[in-house]
C-alpha cells in the first residue's frame, strides 16, 4: 500500500521520519496538494499523512480526499492537541488524528493501526465485509460503583483503534462518561431531545475525545433527565447505528423504560457484578428479568474487581447468578484512580495493564467481524500482520 505525505519543508520531513516509523512501508513525498491528488487512485488503497499547514486548509484537503478517493485513509498530523478542531476532522473523514507531541511509541501504534484499518477498508469496499450497522453493547448493573463506566469507556477506547465508536451516557442523572474522557460537552442528549424533533441531526450533539471517540453526553443537570423518553432513546440509537460501527451504552443502575429500550436494542448486554453477596443477589434479579424478556442469549456476565474473597469464589458467582462468567477484571486501584482523574482510559494510559488487556480480550470476544477477512488478507496477499495492539 502506498503511503504519501506532503513535504512542507526539510524540518517537517526530518521530524516525520523520526516519529513515523512504518516497518513495511516507506513514505512517498510530494511537494504540493495537486501532486498529492495525482498520486491517489479511486480504486486502490492508499494512506495520506496530511500535516497541518499554512499553505492549505487541512480539513478541506482531507474532505476532498475522502470524497474523491474512498479507499484512501487520511491521517491528520498536528504538532499538539490545541491545534486540532476534532469536529472538522471527523466531518472531513479523517481516519485518525496524530499529535507529534505524543510519545513516539504511541504515534507508531496509532499509525500501524491506521495502516491495518486502511488495508481492511479496501476489502470492506469490495463487499467482503458487513455493511455499517453498528453493534450495540450495553453495560449495566443493579448497583452503582460496580464499574460500568470504567468498562464502557475502556471498551470504546479499545474498539476505536479499528472502528468508529460512540458512547451513549444513559446514566441520565449523574452520568460521567464525558469526564472519564476529559471532555467538557457543549451539547448533551438533553439538547438533542429538546431541539431535534426529527432526530436526524444527532451528529451535531456529539462531543469527541482526542482520539475521536464520540460521546452522547448525559444532561448537565439531573432534573433535565425527566424530559427524555424511551422513544427518544429508540430514535437516538436507530440513528447512531447508521453512523457508527460500535455503539456502547453506559446504562444507569436504576431500571426504567429508558434502560429497557437500551437493553432491547442491544446485541450484547454486559451485566457487571462484584464479589459480594448483596451485589450478586441483585445481579441474579436483573438476570432473571432479562431471561423473562427473552434477552438471556445476549447477556454476558462480567465480574469486576476479581480478588480472593473469603467464602466467595467465581463458581459461587456462577451458581448465584445462574450463568457462566464471560469475563473478569482484576482489581487495579492505583492506575484506575490516575486514569479517571486524568480523564484517560486505561487502554490509552496503561495499555499493558491487566485490566486493559482483559478489556481488549473482552472486546475481541464480543465483536470481531473482520477477523475472518484479516486472516484471508494475510493468507492471500501475504501482507505482514500489523501489530501494535495492547
Ligand atoms: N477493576 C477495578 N479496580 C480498581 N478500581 C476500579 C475497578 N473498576 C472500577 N474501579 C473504580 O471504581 C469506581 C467506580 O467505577 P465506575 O464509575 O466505573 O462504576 P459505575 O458502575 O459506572 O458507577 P455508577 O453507577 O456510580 O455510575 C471508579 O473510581 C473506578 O475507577
Ligand atoms: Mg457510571
Amino acid at each position: 500500500m502506498k503511503i504519501i505525505s506532503i513535504a512542507e519543508n526539510y524540518e517537517w520531513i526530518s521530524l516525520m521520519n523520526k516519529v513515523v516509523i512504518t516497518p513495511n512501508h516507506s513514505i512517498h513525498w510530494v511537494t504540493n496538494e495537486s501532486d498529492l491528488y495525482d498520486q491517489l487512485q479511486v480504486d486502490k488503497p492508499s494512506m495520506v499523512f496530511l500535516p497541518d499547514s499554512a499553505s492549505y486548509d487541512v480539513y478541506s484537503v482531507c474532505n476532498k480526499i475522502s470524497t474523491s478517493f474512498p479507499l484512501t485513509t487520511t491521517l491528520l498530523l498536528f504538532r499538539s492537541e490545541e491545534e486540532v478542531d476534532m469536529r472538522s476532522a471527523l466531518k472531513a473523514g479523517a481516519g485518525d488524528v496524530i499529535f507529534l507531541s505524543s510519545p513516539a511509541a504511541m504515534i507508531n501504534q496509532d499509525i500501524n493501526l491506521a495502516i491495518e484499518d486502511c488495508e481492511l477498508k479496501s476489502f470492506q469496499q469490495q463487499d467482503l465485509m458487513p455493511k455499517k450497522n453498528a453493534r450495540v453493547i450495553t453495560v449495566c448493573s443493579t448497583k452503582g460503583g460496580v464499574g460500568k463506566t470504567t468498562v464502557a469507556v475502556n471498551l470504546a477506547a479499545t474498539y476505536r483503534k479499528k472502528f468508529k465508536v460512540v458512547v451513549v451516557d444513559l446514566d441520565l442523572q449523574f452520568g460521567d462518561v464525558a469526564m472519564f474522557f476529559d471532555v467538557k460537552p457543549k451539547k448533551t442528549i438533553y439538547d438533542w431531545a429538546k431541539e431535534d424533533k426529527e432526530g436526524k441531526l444527532i451528529e451535531n450533539y456529539l462531543s469527541y475525545d482526542k482520539h475521536a471517540i464520540a460521546i452522547l453526553a448525559a444532561p448537565q443537570r439531573p432534573e433535565f433527565a425527566e424530559v427524555i423518553t424511551g422513544d427518544d432513546i429508540r430514535k437516538a440509537l436507530n440513528n447512531l447505528r447508521q453512523l457508527f460501527d460500535v455503539v456502547i451504552i453506559d446504562a444507569s443502575s436504576y431500571m426504567n423504560e429508558i434502560g429497557l429500550v437500551a437493553l432491547e436494542s442491544s446485541d450484547d448486554i454486559l451485566l457487571m457484578t462484584y464479589l459480594d453477596l448483596p451485589t450478586l443477589k441483585n445481579s441474579k434479579i436483573l438476570y432473571d428479568t432479562l431471561v423473562s424478556l427473552q434477552l438471556e442469549d445476549r447477556v454476558r456476565i462480567v465480574l469486576n474487581r476479581q480478588t480472593k474473597v473469603l467464602g466467595i469464589t467465581t463458581s459461587t458467582v456462577e451458581k448465584v447468578v445462574g450463568k457462566r462468567i464471560f469475563s473478569s477484571l482484576p482489581v487495579m486501584e492505583k492506575a484506575m484512580v490516575t486514569a479517571v482523574n486524568e480523564g484517560k482510559p486505561l487502554s490509552y494510559s496503561h495499555p499493558r495493564s491487566q485490566v486493559a488487556k482483559r478489556i481488549f480480550q473482552m472486546a475481541e470476544k464480543l465483536y470481531h467481524p473482520k477477523k475472518q477477512s484479516t486472516i484471508e488478507i494475510q493468507k492471500d496477499i501475504h501482507l505482514d500482520p500489523v501489530g501494535g495492539r495492547n
